[in-house]
């Protein structure tokens, strides 16, 4: 028997408990015949309605003590006590398991290490693409593959509101708090909205995906709040939807040229039909070409899917690491943003801007706001010419 303790029993706490307890089963068969028994449920607040009670604490060190445990599930987010109870548990020999893209983009390097060294595993399907294979088939199914790009939605909130704007003319608002209700977004929206989230998950992929840690910070973010229902509109005429894109580009040289931004995309490219809570992450590899990976990027079950996955396969591997790495990096691996060379979707705040960039796609103007596609040209030299005179987006080609 397996025994398994789940930090926090908030959205994804609660869709673990329920498919372990649904599908007992059929874990059971799938680690090989040994059962995964929740001995405790670690969370501050009360559950007085739970059928379980038994299973409840407050008392980490309950946890952390018992060397029956050997798999903790840190399901609470934020960093902190994430990181702390993390370290502990991987220092004192016990597999742990996360959705916490948070901790794994911080601290992801230091806790791996010390995972191989306990020769336990420290897994994080869960942090990137929710209920979506991607952390696992990066590390393993493509293995064989330099890896050239990645890019995609990363973020089901922000993608849910996307929609709702495009397919409903639904306001930010609205279409926020009811992702919120469904349990989509992140306990502060800012997250979500602001970029921040799949900033993480862009960060993560990118240090598996080049085995060198790519520090979030660095990673230029920008969400969608800025996005106007005129912008949607105008993207329109363009036959384009807008979304927000995590991307990495992986030059030859090593260098990484990585961005969270709000894109323009032609309602031709696979990634303008992927909508509500839906993630698509595209990679592209020197042997494989694209491969394309689709399904739900947020929400309690299959976000808990990806966890008990996780458990399964540590529960198979428990004193074997299965060497999930990267390294810090001894230099700077961050291409220059600037550098990078595009179309931008432009709201210019005049007529005359538009004359500025040769080869523009005028689409029309509205309410003293003209809209207008440049031809692909530098980023540095697109900032200078447009010179603040409007906002823009930039166009996935
Ligand atoms: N808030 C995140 C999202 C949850 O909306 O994608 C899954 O990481």
């Amino acid at each position: 028997m397996i025994k398994i303790a789940i930090l926090g029993f908030g959205v994804v706490g609660s869709g673990v408990y329920e498919i372990i307890r649904k599908n007992e089963k059929n874990i059971t068969k799938k680690t090989g015949g040994q059962q995964v028994d929740i001995k405790y449920i670690l969370d501050l607040r009360d559950f007085p309605d739970h059928e379980e009670q038994g299973l409840f604490t407050k008392s980490y060190d309950d946890i952390l003590h018992d060397p029956e445990v050997s798999i903790v599930v840190e399901v609470m987010g934020g960093l902190t006590p994430a990181y702390e109870y993390s370290k502990a548990a991987l220092a004192a020999g016990k597999n742990v398991i996360t959705s916490n893209k948070e901790l794994v983009a911080e601290h992801g390097t230091e806790l791996m290490a010390l995972a191989k060294e306990q020769n336990v595993n420290y897994l994080f399907e869960a942090s990137v693409g929710g209920g979506i294979p991607i952390i696992r088939p990066l590390n393993q199914c493509l293995a064989a593959n330099e890896i050239e790009e990645i890019y995609g939605i990363l973020n089901g909130t922000t993608n849910y509101i996307l929609t709702k704007m495009v397919t409903e003319g639904a306001d930010f608002a609205g279409a926020l708090s009811e992702a919120q209700r469904l349990g989509y977004a992140e306990r502060n929206p800012e997250a979500d909205v602001e970029g921040y989230d799949a900033c993480r998950k862009i960060a993560i992929l990118a240090s598996l995906a080049t085995g060198k840690y790519v520090n979030w910070r660095f990673v230029p973010t920008e969400g969608i709040t800025k996005i106007t229902r005129s912008d949607v509109a105008f993207a329109e005429k363009f036959d384009a939807v807008i979304k927000l894109i995590g991307f990495a580009k992986i030059a030859e040289d090593g260098m990484v040229n990585i961005r969270v931004c709000p894109m323009v995309i032609s309602k031709t490219h696979q990634l303008s039909d992927v909508n509500d809570v839906f993630n698509a992450i595209l990679v592209k590899g020197d042997s494989i070409g694209d491969v394309m990976f689709y399904g739900r990027g947020a929400g309690k079950l299959p976000t808990a899917s990806a966890v008990v996955a996780d458990i399964i396969d540590a529960a198979k591997h428990i004193h074997i690491n299965k060497f999930i790495t990267w390294k810090k990096s001894e230099k700077d691996i961050m291409a220059d943003p600037g550098a990078a060379v595009m179309r931008f979707f432009v709201r210019a705040d005049s007529e005359a801007v538009i004359k500025d960039f040769a080869g523009a796609e005028d689409l029309g103007h509205e309410g003293g706001e003209w809209f207008f596609v440049t031809d692909e040209m530098k980023e540095a030299d697109f900032v200078a010419a447009l010179d603040g005179r409007g906002s823009f987006i930039r166009v996935l080609s």
